[in-house]
C-alpha cells in the first residue's frame, strides 16, 4: 500500500473561534482588550506576576468550559488518509480532545505549567488556577507554559522540517503576522499544494499559488476534505 501522504496543518486562533475562545487581532480579539506588554511578556511577569496569572486563569477558565468544533473533528478525521501533523500556535487542547495524534505546540501549552528557573520542568496543572506561591521541585514560582513576546521558539527546527517535508500545506485561522511561526509556509516545497482557510484576506509571505478557501474553519475544513479526497482519489 502507497505510504499515506505527508498533510501538515498549521493552525491559529481563528481554529477556536468556533468553540468560543478569542482570537487576539480581530475586532473584540484579546488584544484589543489587554495590552500584550502587560500579559504576555517576559517583562510583564517581572512587574506584576499576579496579573499575567490572572490572564492566563481566566483563559484556562474558558478552555476548561469549551469543546472542539467541527474544524478540529475534520482535521482529525483526515487521519484516515493522510499522514496528518498539526503545527498549532495555540495553547488550548482542542486538536488533542478532537482525536489528532501528532499536534506540535510551538507556543506552549494553556494546561501546563513551567518553573521560572529552569523552562524543562513543566507540570500539568490541575483544574484552571495558578497561583503565586505554586513552587517547582527547585523552589522557584510556577509561571504558564506559554511562550511570551520576545520569548525563543523551543519548537521551530522541528516545525521547520514537518513543513519541508510536507506534500500538502494547510493554514487554518492564522493572521499570519507573527513570526517565527507565520514564515512556516515559506519552508513548504515546491512540489507541496498550499492551502489557506480563513474567513478574512490574510497575506501569506510567499509569492506562489495558494488555494483559498475563504471560509470558517468548521465548513472550510469541510470543503477542504472534499476537494483533497478528489484530487488523491480517495
Ligand atoms: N475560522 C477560521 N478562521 C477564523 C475564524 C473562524 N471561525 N474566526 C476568525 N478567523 C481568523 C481571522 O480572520 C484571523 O485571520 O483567524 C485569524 C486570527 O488571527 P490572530 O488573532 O492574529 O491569531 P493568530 O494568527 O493565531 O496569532 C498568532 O499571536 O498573539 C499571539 O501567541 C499568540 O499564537 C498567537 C499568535
Amino acid at each position: 500500500m502507497d505510504k499515506k501522504k505527508k498533510l501538515v496543518v498549521l493552525t491559529g486562533a481563528g481554529m477556536s473561534a468556533e468553540s468560543g475562545l478569542r482570537t487576539f487581532r480581530e475586532m473584540g480579539g484579546l488584544w484589543e482588550e489587554y495590552d500584550v506588554t502587560e500579559v504576555a511578556a517576559p517583562e510583564a511577569w517581572e512587574r506584576n506576576p499576579e496579573l499575567v496569572q490572572r490572564f492566563y486563569n481566566e483563559r484556562r477558565k474558558q478552555l476548561l468550559e469549551s469543546e472542539p468544533n467541527n474544524g478540529h473533528r475534520g482535521i482529525a478525521e483526515l487521519e484516515n488518509y493522510f499522514d496528518v501533523h498539526i503545527i498549532t500556535q495555540n495553547i488550548d487542547d482542542l486538536h488533542e480532545r478532537a482525536g489528532s495524534r501528532k499536534v506540535l505546540h510551538l507556543h506552549g501549552e494553556l494546561k501546563k505549567a513551567q518553573s521560572s528557573a529552569d523552562p524543562n520542568l513543566v507540570y500539568e496543572i490541575d483544574g484552571w488556577e495558578l497561583k503565586m506561591g505554586d513552587l517547582c521541585e527547585k523552589g522557584s514560582q510556577l509561571r504558564p507554559n506559554v511562550v511570551w513576546f520576545g520569548e525563543p521558539v523551543p519548537h521551530m527546527i522541528e516545525a521547520a522540517r514537518l513543513a519541508s517535508e510536507a506534500d500538502i500545506f494547510v493554514v487554518i485561522g492564522s493572521s499570519l503576522n507573527v513570526y517565527p511561526a507565520a514564515g512556516l509556509i515559506g519552508y513548504a516545497s515546491h512540489n507541496a499544494s498550499l492551502w489557506l482557510i480563513d474567513p478574512a484576506d490574510v497575506i501569506a509571505p510567499v509569492s506562489r499559488h495558494i488555494e483559498i478557501i475563504k471560509e470558517k474553519a468548521g465548513k472550510g475544513v469541510t470543503i477542504l476534505t472534499r476537494r483533497l479526497l478528489e484530487e488523491y482519489a480517495f
